[in-house]
């Protein structure tokens, strides 16, 4: 079973690139750009990794940032992931990336964007891996701020496929960016928000991403289960949702293996995905070899997980055509 998730072509929805920043990396970059880092191993800072909600992952995710400072350490952020999930079979990822963070910090919305890219395209190019870019706001920082990074962004619309939501859900729902995302869509970008395990008025929340927003995607959205007027509704809309079963474990202490199986016999476009991978110490396949072995997975709840990801990406039905049919050749060639 391990072996059958190694190899099988997959997509990532639901990745960071800012969290998918190594130690190793980070020691690397803060001695370039001459940052004295609190600890004095790789090591020493991944044992202080300790988090147990999203408020307390957030800080230490923020803090870790700040040796990100020029084009080309965004280059080589994005450079060693887009490696690392070749390396893993991912044949296609969507990025997203939180220009708040870095503008706030001195770092020019153009410098962050242009390093991702010219590492998306040259990964392309020589890895074989296709990814397109999200452009998420921090949602515990105002709407002005938001739709202004929205206007950094027009410049750039080729290089984004879609926006975001993420960081703090706590008093920070959905209706509070309804201008913003409704300007996103007239700029022809897909809209999708986090609905994060376990939030105050998650339930509130899931439902504004489907009424209000109009949203073409949810990242996370386990808790739409509790309500049957809510996944009822994703179904119907066909909407994909991007679950990070490690990510979960960290703020909920579960894999959320029994909802992620709810969500398959109800038939929704349930996806598996790694969020924050170097924080968390999972990439996408630890996370599909983890889940399957507390869920007691089949190789065929695999293959439709697999297979949802590319349905619900962001690309024409001719390219996620593409994709699908190799699949299927992997999957046929596996079982001859
Ligand atoms: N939730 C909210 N904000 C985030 C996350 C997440 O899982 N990861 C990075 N920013
Ligand atoms: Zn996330």
């Amino acid at each position: 079973m391990q072996d059958f998730i190694e190899n099988i072509p997959k997509a990532e929805l639901h990745v960071h690139l800012e969290g998918t920043l190594e130690p190793e990396l980070s020691f690397r970059l803060a001695q370039k750009n001459a940052i004295k880092m609190p600890y004095t191993t790789p090591e020493e800072l991944i044992s202080a990794y300790d988090f147990t909600d999203l408020p307390s992952f957030l800080a230490i995710y923020y803090a870790g940032m700040d040796v990100l400072r020029t084009e080309q350490d965004f280059y080589d952020l994005t450079w060693s992931y887009l490696n690392k999930a070749r390396s893993q079979n991912i044949l296609y990822a969507e990025l997203f990336f939180d220009p708040q963070a870095h503008t706030s910090r001195g770092v020019e919305f153009k410098t962050v964007i242009t390093g991702i890219h010219h590492a998306q395209r040259d990964a392309e190019e020589k890895l074989g891996i296709k990814s397109q870019l999200i452009l998420c706001f921090l949602r515990d920082m105002s709407a002005e701020s938001a739709m202004e990074h929205l206007m950094y962004a027009e410049p750039y619309l080729d290089w984004i496929v879609g926006v975001g939501l993420d960081s703090d859900e706590k008093d920070n729902p959905p209706l509070k960016f309804a201008d913003v995302f409704a300007k996103a869509k007239t700029f022809g970008l897909k809209l999708t928000m986090h609905c994060d395990v376990n939030q105050n008025n998650t339930h509130d929340h899931i439902a504004q991403c489907l009424d209000d927003i109009q949203v073409d995607r949810i990242d996370h959205g386990v808790n739409s289960l509790e309500k049957a007027a809510l996944w009822q509704t994703i179904k119907t809309k066909k909407l994909g949702l991007t679950v990070c079963p490690v990510s979960n474990r960290f703020v909920v202490q579960s894999l959320t293996s029994k909802e992620i199986r709810q969500m398959l016999d109800n038939q929704m476009l349930v996806t598996i995905n790694s969020d924050d991978p170097a924080y968390f110490r999972a990439y996408l396949n630890e996370n599909f070899i983890e889940l399957q072995s507390e869920g007691d997975f089949s190789e065929s709840d695999i293959i439709t997980l697999v297979t949802n990801a590319f349905k619900v990406a962001w690309l024409p039905e001719q390219e996620k055509g593409f994709y699908l049919d190799k699949v299927q050749h992997y999957v046929e060639s596996y079982s001859a």
